[in-house]
């Protein structure tokens, strides 16, 4: 059949009609509200950490989703999930689509799961309508997307990317100690085989990932769709803090080292370099820590925490770092203990295709759709993606700005929107890279 005109706009929100292709929000809603059963946390919101059970059904779930459209469903040694719906052109080299489905401890129901939706969506707009494309068009879903469970984040598609290997895997650790490798192989999957997950240079032509913006302006711009320019960097630290447990009523104030004190003067000095307005732009957090031996009546002789910090900017990323670093161990020589620090996972920011966004850009105006060019200052799959081939990351607003959090919200009609876009930019770029590359 002939290519359809890309989707015209929202409208009621009825079905695709004969008129134009366009997402149904309905459908996005109730399959938001469906990864939404899995991994409920009693303590509040949804825990589906990086190679948990939770992950593995939510996984599971979708790829019964894609299995019913009658699409070819496979799944990776990392336990990236990924699908394929075949072009017309023999030799042509697939558009690649997706997110993540984990999520930080007491997260929300949007961070990845409205990307993988939105791939979701595109592969059932592009099978009732028969549309044909002449590349392949696969849709991924990438495991362990987030950094929260072992520090590192994207090991699905560092996998793909193939910037992450086999010895990594078994010296990242989670709270409990137990590997990334360990972990992986108690849910089935198979780090031995990592390297095998690698894709070439031939393997994709572009990624395109929809994600939340957790951010707040869209919202404040009333702008329907982000066009992400920079995603920032991460590099996170490992800090293990020693100095002398201790009965916390017979020791006198003078003579201690307290670690805890200590941890706490420092996770200040993170903040303040971070709020310094020569850093401008740099996030610097410590979201995790673990004291010993955690009793109150106690002096703490040990605590473990992670430094977090992000930036746009490669250099200012790497920089703070070890000025944190130096500003630490002072700290640490001052008050007597002893502090040991390892840099656990180092993510480049990265700058995302200019000649891909704009086609989004032309695709955003031909739909009458308001956005703005914005960067992200959270990690994302399409960042790791970027470094392989042209990728691209499209946002939409998050209510408040809220992320990470239980009460993350977007509307099911703002994810349509942006799946309008996707599937807009997806045929798009099948007819531009016909053009160039034959
Ligand atoms: C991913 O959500 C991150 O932590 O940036
Ligand atoms: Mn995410
Ligand atoms: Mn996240």
């Amino acid at each position: 059949m002939a290519k359809p005109v890309p989707p015209t706009g929202r409208g009621s929100g009825e079905p695709p009609g004969r008129d134009g292709i366009q997402a149904h929000a309905p459908r996005i809603a109730e399959a938001i509200r469906d990864v939404g059963k899995i991994g409920v946390d009693p303590a509040g919101g949804w825990t589906r950490l990086a190679f948990s059970d939770e992950e593995r059904a939510a996984h599971e779930v979708v790829a019964r989703w894609l299995d019913q459209l009658g699409l070819k469903v496979d799944q990776d040694a990392i336990g990236n999930t990924w699908v394929r719906r075949e072009g017309t052109n023999p030799d042509g080299v697939p558009i690649v689509v997706g997110s993540h489905l984990d999520t930080v401890p007491q997260g929300g129901r949007f961070d990845g799961v409205a990307g993988v939706v939105a791939m979701v969506e595109t592969m059932r707009i592009l099978e009732e309508h028969s549309v044909e494309t002449s590349h392949p068009v696969v849709g991924i879903i990438f495991s362990a997307e987030e950094g929260a469970r072992f520090g590192e984040p994207c090991i699905g598609s560092k996998a793909v990317a193939g910037t992450i290997d086999e010895s990594h895997l078994t010296r990242l650790r989670d709270a409990a100690g137990a590997t990334a490798a360990d972990a992986m192989v108690s849910v089935g999957l198979d780090p031995e085989r990592v390297t095998n997950v690698r894709w070439g240079r031939d393997d994709a032509a572009a990624f395109l990932e929809l994600h939340i913006e957790q951010g707040r302006l869209l919202e404040a711009n009333k702008a329907a769709i982000g066009l992400v320019d920079v995603v920032s960097g991460s590099t996170r630290m490992r800090v293990t803090v020693t100095g002398e447990a201790g009965h916390s009523g017979a020791s006198p104030m003078r003579n201690r080292a307290d670690a805890m004190a200590a941890a706490a003067q420092m996770i200040l000095a993170v903040e303040s370099l971070a709020k310094d307005p020569f850093h401008r732009g740099l996030r610097g957090t410590v979201g995790w820590i673990d004291v010993h031996p955690n009793s109150a009546t106690t002096i703490p002789g040990r605590v473990s925490m992670m430094v977090d910090v992000r930036d746009v900017d490669s250099d200012r990323q790497r920089e703070a770092t070890g000025e944190i670093l130096r500003k630490l161990r002072g700290i640490s020589e001052l008050r007597g203990v002893e502090m040991d620090a390892e840099v656990v996972a180092d993510t480049s920011p990265a700058v995302l295709s200019m000649w891909l966004r704009e086609l989004l850009r032309e695709v955003c105006v031909g739909l009458s759709m308001d956005f703005r060019v914005l960067s992200s200052g959270a990690g994302h799959d399409a960042q790791i993606m970027a470094h392989l081939l042209p990728s691209a990351l499209v946002f939409v607003p998050s209510a408040g700005g809220v992320s990470h959090h239980p009460d993350e919200w977007t509307s099911p009609e703002a994810i349509a929107k942006g799946v309008d876009v996707l599937v807009g930019s997806l045929i798009r770029l099948d007819d531009v890279l016909s053009s160039t590359v034959g």
